[in-house]
């Protein structure tokens, strides 16, 4: 129970650090200049190293604790059962059906893209002023936006089961409110998987918009 819980919270810590990453990174599609203030004094904040040990933490309790409910289910349940199967029926329900079996897979994708795109961004840092830079020497190499993409989309298939399966594991999913909390989890799963997964296309192309036409 209280395992479950914590997957639920750090999952849901993590979407928001998501959210707001994906803001961050959107904006140097938007205005370049603001993006690379906004990570300046991101870099300036003193809470900053405390907040990320914070999501550190939930970055690595989330699959441990998810591994740990795993096998400690397939004892309770024994190897004959199978995975449990939704009711509901349409395309968007077998979609998430899809989510839910595939979720140790996108996470376990996830996990190794993140261990990657920290050591490329992250514990390199590019100077003040070269952010935007440093990401378009990682996506310039098409095995890097491959990958990039990819992991944008697992980002939203593994939201796809996870968003649900947070807030029916705090409580919160009701008779009552099941179809809103459904539909917001979706809609919040499509928006960052097809965020995350069509953002290093567009940096890349805005880049080379100036080439393109010539400039
Ligand atoms: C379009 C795709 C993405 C781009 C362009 C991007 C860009 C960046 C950049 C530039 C940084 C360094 C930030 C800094 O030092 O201030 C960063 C950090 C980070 N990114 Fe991404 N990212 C992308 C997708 C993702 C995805 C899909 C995830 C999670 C699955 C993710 C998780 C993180 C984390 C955890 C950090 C470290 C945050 C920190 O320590 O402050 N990113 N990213």
């Amino acid at each position: 129970m209280i395992v479950g819980f914590w997957i639920a919270a750090t999952g849901l810590a993590l979407v928001l650090f998501l959210t707001i990453h994906l803001g961050g990174v959107g904006m140097a599609l938007v205005n370049p200049t603001g993006f690379e203030r906004y990570a300046t004094s991101l870099h300036q904040q003193a809470w900053l190293p405390w907040l990320e040990v914070a999501l550190l933490a939930a970055g690595l309790g989330h699959p441990l604790l998810s591994l740990h409910r795993a096998r400690a289910n397939r004892q309770a349940r024994g190897p004959a059962a199978g995975p449990l199967r939704s009711r509901r029926q349409g395309p968007s329900e077998t979609l998430a059906a899809l989510a839910a079996q595939l979720t140790p897979w996108s996470g376990s994708l996830l996990l190794l893209f993140l261990a990657l795109h920290l050591a490329q961004l992250r514990w390199q840092r590019p100077a003040d002023g070269a952010e935007l830079a440093g990401v378009l020497a990682v996506l310039q190499a098409p095995w890097w936006l491959a990958l990039y993409a990819v992991a944008g989309a697992a980002a939203g298939l593994h939201l796809l089961h996870g968003a649900e399966s947070a807030v029916r594991r705090l409580g919160w999913l009701e008779p009552a409110n099941a179809a809103v909390l459904r539909l917001v989890g979706r809609g919040l799963a499509l928006l960052l998987g097809a965020g995350f997964a069509l953002l290093p296309f567009a940096l890349v192309l805005r880049s080379a918009g100036p080439l393109l036409a010539g400039g």
